[in-house]
Formats: C-alpha cells, sequence, structure tokens
C-alpha cells in the first residue's frame, strides 16, 4: 500500500473515532452490543465531498455491485418503480441507480447529518430518520418495487432482525438487495445473517435469485487487516402472493 494511502487510511480511523457517537443497545448476547452513528448535524464544512473522499480512499464498490445485481434482475419499468433505500447514507446507491434509469427513492437512515446530506442530493422524494433495530421502518408494509440496504448490515450496525421488515417493505414480487461484509470482525454476523435469509426463504417468505460474493468489497480500515476485504450481495424476490408473505 502506498505512504500516501496508508496515511489517508490512518486519518479516516482517527476521523471515524472522533466523529462517531457510542450508542448502547439493549443488552444482547453477542458482542456486536455497541454500535457507532452519528446523530450530530454536519459539523460546519463537512459536505458529500468527505464521504466521496472516503469513498475514494476505501474504493468502496457495494453500491455499484448492488445496483449491478439489481438491474440484472429487475423486470420491471425502471422509471416507475419506487425504491426504498435503507441506511442510505448520503445516496451513492441512488446515484448509481438513478444513471441506470431508475427515479423514485425514499432514503431512511439513523443519523441526521447523513440524511441533511441525502436530502441535499436531491436524489430523494422522501428522507426519514428511523434507528433501525429499535424502531419499526416508517414505511407502509408492501409498497416497494425494490427495496435496498447497502453496506449497514454488519456487526455494531444494523441487528440481522431488521431483513424480516425490508421484506415486509417490499410489495409481493418486489426484489430485496442487500450487503455485507467478509472480514474477520463480521464473520459470526455474516452466518447469522445468512442464517436468516435462509429461514424467509424456507418459510416462503422470499426466493434467492442471486448471491455475489467479491473479494475486492473495499480496502481494509481495521488495524488488524491488510489490503481489501471481502464481502457478498444478496438479491431476493419476494413472495408473489400476499397469501404467501404471512406478516402482510
Ligand atoms: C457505510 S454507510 C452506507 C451508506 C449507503 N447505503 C452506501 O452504501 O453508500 C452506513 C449507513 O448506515 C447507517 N446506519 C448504521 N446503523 C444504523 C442503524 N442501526 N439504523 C439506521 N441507520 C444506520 C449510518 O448512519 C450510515 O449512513
Amino acid at each position: 500500500m502506498s505512504r500516501n494511502v496508508a496515511s489517508q487510511r490512518e486519518k479516516l480511523l482517527l476521523r471515524w473515532d472522533r466523529e462517531s457517537i457510542v450508542v448502547r443497545r439493549r443488552p444482547r448476547k453477542r458482542p456486536c452490543a455497541l454500535r457507532r452513528l452519528s446523530r450530530r448535524r454536519p459539523a460546519s464544512g463537512a459536505s458529500s465531498a468527505t464521504t466521496l473522499q472516503d469513498v475514494a480512499v476505501l474504493q468502496y464498490r457495494a453500491p455499484a455491485l448492488a445496483a449491478g445485481s439489481i438491474c440484472r434482475h429487475y423486470t420491471g419499468a425502471r422509471e416507475a418503480a419506487l425504491v426504498l433505500d435503507v441506511a442510505c447514507g448520503t445516496g451513492l446507491v441512488a446515484a448509481q441507480m438513478k444513471k441506470d434509469g431508475f427515479a423514485h427513492f425514499v432514503g431512511i437512515d439513523g443519523s441526521g447529518s447523513m440524511l441533511e446530506l441525502a436530502r441535499k442530493s436531491g436524489l430523494y422524494q422522501d428522507v426519514r430518520q428511523c434507528i433501525l433495530g429499535d424502531e419499526d421502518l416508517p414505511v407502509q408494509w408492501g409498497s416497494f418495487d425494490v427495496v435496498l440496504l447497502v453496506g449497514a448490515l454488519s456487526c455494531g450496525q444494523v441487528p440481522v432482525a431488521v431483513v424480516t421488515e425490508l421484506c415486509r417493505a417490499a410489495k409481493p414480487g418486489g426484489v430485496v438487495c442487500m450487503t455485507t461484509r467478509s472480514n474477520l470482525q463480521n464473520l459470526e454476523y455474516k452466518a447469522d445473517l445468512e442464517r436468516e435469509l435462509r429461514r424467509m426463504e424456507e418459510d416462503g417468505r422470499w426466493c434467492r435469485v442471486e448471491v455475489q460474493e467479491e473479494e475486492e468489497w473495499e480496502r481494509a480500515v481495521s488495524r488488524e487487516e491488510e489490503g481489501f476485504i471481502g464481502g457478498s450481495v444478496y438479491l431476493y424476490r419476494t413472495a408473489a402472493t400476499e397469501k404467501l408473505n404471512p406478516k402482510l
């Protein structure tokens, strides 16, 4: 790794340590009991440029990979589709999907400062704040053609149980796209996530369309890992009738 990238990584680690606040969740069995989540408004001068810089340093590919998977398998009219972007951050996935022809987005995130940037991007018809895992998704169940949760299904962020809400938010026959990382610290979470995805498939809630495993997902940022960490994109189609989707 070049000295420049290494020092940028170091700065990122320091900045995240400084800017994140730790929200204590209800006591849980697993060590992922804490999560870092900024609920502050942006500091003066904070802008999406900072985030874009982070993305460039990390070589964060999840938004492009997720959008690619959705485009390969969403068969409806893209310009008419209603897309729910959960843990939307500043809107990187919506920006990619807009280039691919999607036009209607609702964004949800727990961080007020991220939502402010998402709102300013002009990509979203509506943005809503919600701490996933503590609060229900603030949406009408069964109303979205595409539901996505990219870059936040991991240890210390969004609890696995939230995937049932993603499924409920989608229309019957809609698609749900999720991603997770495959780095060492996230392996237990990833196994739990895949168990839940399988369980929901066995219950007839949805069926698996595609799973894409990538070795070069993004640059490692923990002090224990070097180079790139891996990640996965999961694409599911919800059961075609409400009868098969028992929670609707
Ligand atoms: C790495 S960013 C991903 C943003 C965007 N989806 C993307 O791929 O570019 C993770 C986002 O998840 C949000 N997040 C993490 N845990 C959350 C939770 N429990 N509830 C709501 N938002 C959460 C953070 O605020 C942040 O905006």
